[in-house]
């Protein structure tokens, strides 16, 4: 670089729709010499200088892009360069200007041409432009009705409430209802309400396994197909049943050019090769003929059921809210597509095999890192219990915003108490997790009611149940005896199991008390959390969502996937070298009116 090249130091400020240039030279050692150029003469003076810098910093040989402007010289604003990052329909080039990497706007783009001309600029980075509906795997949007591969996973007892699937349903978005621990006659006005109000637009509901009480599994399964309940997120399943396996085999038949058609389909949520391995398959053959002697398929329906997976979609979850084997996304997620490529190639099917991703999705970063590892389509769940049209308390809502990261522990659950099985809940603020794992321990040391010794019995009634613990039983066989009558029976004769059910009374009751927002009873609230809610409220922190009134379930699924689309544009640009400063990386929410136009 020559002496007086080094000695050139330029500002230059243009106007983008013209060549208004207003060109400063000046040298450090002389004062200021102020050029007053006109028009394409003043264009062709600064890249003649700007050259000089770049022709000896550039390997041109290498370069494989080049950009010729039109008016506009590059840029090296950092607030020109957010602001185009943030303009996701359009795409970012990077041009080396001078030694440093400017924003070019404007202008040509040659793609495959090594020289660069004498006007052109080489291209060090490019970003595309990033439709959010265009994420992920654009076939489960289609097959799904949807415009954007964005779930809202179920949350029990309702709290994946009507309001919050109408909202993802009219958001182009997927809503699954929280069916599990509702009564059948709640999951039935909910359908009823969610039909009528979605009609043909996107909603499923939830259908959970539930181990202790099968007969309910597959009473909910005869609803859903006697209401067309098409669509169903199949979660805590440890193996195939035959409710599960009736649904998606139910009205299963060929279409004129001979494709097969299921109109029930499920989305099954997994976190276990096993699991998964059974979803992708096949239905197994000794189910299908228990169905067919059940009259419930024909013979060649259940033929063309062992063409079929029982689930096209699985949706991965690593560590979450709730039931979670708080597994890590990063290593969890290629295991799992792995899989999926193997049984595809296996079962030949007709359709492709997809792998959505849940657990952690907070933030445009998480969102975008599954979309980068491959996920067709991504699931949230805890930071939507924050939402206003989540059905819980105002006071659930506002503890969960003020969760920090470490705010959460694993508690027993109550639906899989006796196998040990855990979920994960909000810590902070509450006891529940502490007194769930007392009543466990008690659970796994005594025989039964009687064998806690009287001290322990004597805190439990004072501090736990507020009652004694004959009184809790009264209770509880009478929900018993209403729900599941067999439960009753077993309990009479079997102590352990009478003590199984007292305790899940406090945890059934700990989230009961936290969805209505029971005062006396703030320090018990179950409250099912994953480490989404504190990394969710960091980022949201100093700006319109960091109250919990204004977090409309959209509004942060708008957010996640227009945030998710310009963190890729700028991993994709540091990717390639580009160097952006912090604070141009900084992505915040924004309100939807303002983003609005990336989702028409
Ligand atoms: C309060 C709450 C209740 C949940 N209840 C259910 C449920 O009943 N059925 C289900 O399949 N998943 C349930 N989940 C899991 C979510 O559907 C979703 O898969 C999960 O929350 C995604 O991970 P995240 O919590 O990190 O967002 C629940 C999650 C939460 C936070």
């Amino acid at each position: 670089m020559s002496t007086s090249t080094k000695k050139i130091q330029r500002k230059v400020r243009w106007n983008w729709d013209s060549l208004q240039t207003r060109t400063v030279i000046f040298n450090k050692a002389r004062p200021l010499k102020l050029l007053k150029l006109s028009g394409y003469r003043k264009l062709r003076l600064i890249l003649r200088k700007r050259r000089m810098i770049k022709t000896s910093q550039t390997n041109l040989s290498s370069c494989a892009a080049w950009w010729e402007p039109n008016g506009s010289l590059p840029s090296t604003s950092d607030k020109v360069l957010r602001e185009r990052l943030l303009t996701i329909n359009e795409p970012v080039v990077i041009v080396e200007d001078g030694g440093s990497q400017s924003l070019a706007s404007g202008g040509v783009t040659r793609l495959g041409e090594t020289v660069v001309k004498e006007k052109g600029f080489p291209i060090v980075g490019y970003a595309h432009p990033i439709a959010p509906g265009l994420l992920g795997d654009p076939s489960f949007c289609r097959d799904y009705g949807l415009r954007y591969p964005y779930v809202s996973g179920a949350m029990a007892n309702g709290i994946g409430s009507a309001d919050i699937v109408e909202e993802m349903g009219n958001a182009g978005m997927l809503g699954f209802f929280g069916a599990a621990g509702l009564p059948l006659g709640l999951i039935e006005t909910a359908i009823d309400r969610i039909t009528k109000s979605l009609e043909d637009k996107p909603y499923g509901f939830n259908l959970i396994h539930s181990p202790n009480e099968p007969e309910l599994e597959n009473a909910i399964v005869a609803l859903y197909l006697d209401r067309g309940v098409r669509l169903v997120e199949a979660s805590a399943y440890l193996g195939l049943t035959l409710p599960v396996i009736r649904y998606r085999v139910s009205g299963i038949h060929q279409d004129s050019t001979g494709r097969i058609v299921t109109p029930n389909r499920i989305i099954a949520k997994v976190s276990r090769i096993e699991v998964a391995s059974k979803f992708l398959a096949p239905p197994p053959e000794p189910m299908l003929n228990q169905l067919v002697a059940a009259g419930d398929i024909t013979l060649d329906q259940a033929r063309l059921a062992s063409k079929i997976p029982v689930a096209q979609d699985i949706t991965v979850e690593a560590d979450s809210g709730g039931h979670t084997d708080n597994q890590q996304a990063v290593t969890l997620l290629p295991t799992m597509t792995a899989l999926r490529d193997r049984l595809q190639a296996e079962h030949n099917y007709e359709v492709q095999l997809r792998v959505g991703a849940g657990g952690g999705v907070a933030t445009p970063a998480s969102a975008a890192a599954f979309f980068s590892m491959g996920a067709a389509y991504i699931v949230t769940g805890t930071i939507n219990q924050c939402s206003i049209e989540a059905g819980t308390s105002d006071t659930v809502r506002e503890m969960l915003a003020q969760a920090q990261q470490a705010d959460i522990t694993m508690a027993p659950a109550a639906d899989m108490f006796e196998m040990g099985v855990q979920v994960q809940v909000l810590k902070r603020g509450t006891m529940f997790a502490m007194r769930g794992a007392r009543l466990y321990d008690i659970y796994r040391s005594c025989d039964g009611l009687d064998s806690i010794p009287l001290a322990e019995r004597s805190v439990l009634e004072k501090t736990i149940f507020r009652a004694p613990l004959e009184t809790i039983w009264e209770q509880t066989k009478a929900f018993f005896q209403d729900r599941d009558p067999a439960q009753v029976t077993r309990a009479e004769s079997d102590k352990k199991h009478r003590m199984a059910l007292v305790f899940r009374w406090y945890l059934g009751q700990s989230s009961n008390w936290a969805n209505t927002g029971e005062p006396s009873r703030k320090i018990d609230y179950q409250i099912w959390c994953g480490p989404a809610m504190g990394a969710f409220n960091e980022w949201v922190k100093g700006t319109f969502l960091e109250d919990y009134q204004n977090r409309k379930v959209a509004t942060i699924a708008f957010n996640i996937l227009y945030g998710t689309a310009v963190q890729l544009r700028l991993n994709s640009l540091k990717n390639q070298g580009v160097s952006i400063s912090g604070g141009t990386c900084t992505i915040q929410p924004r309100p939807v009116a303002e983003i609005k136009e990336y989702f028409e």
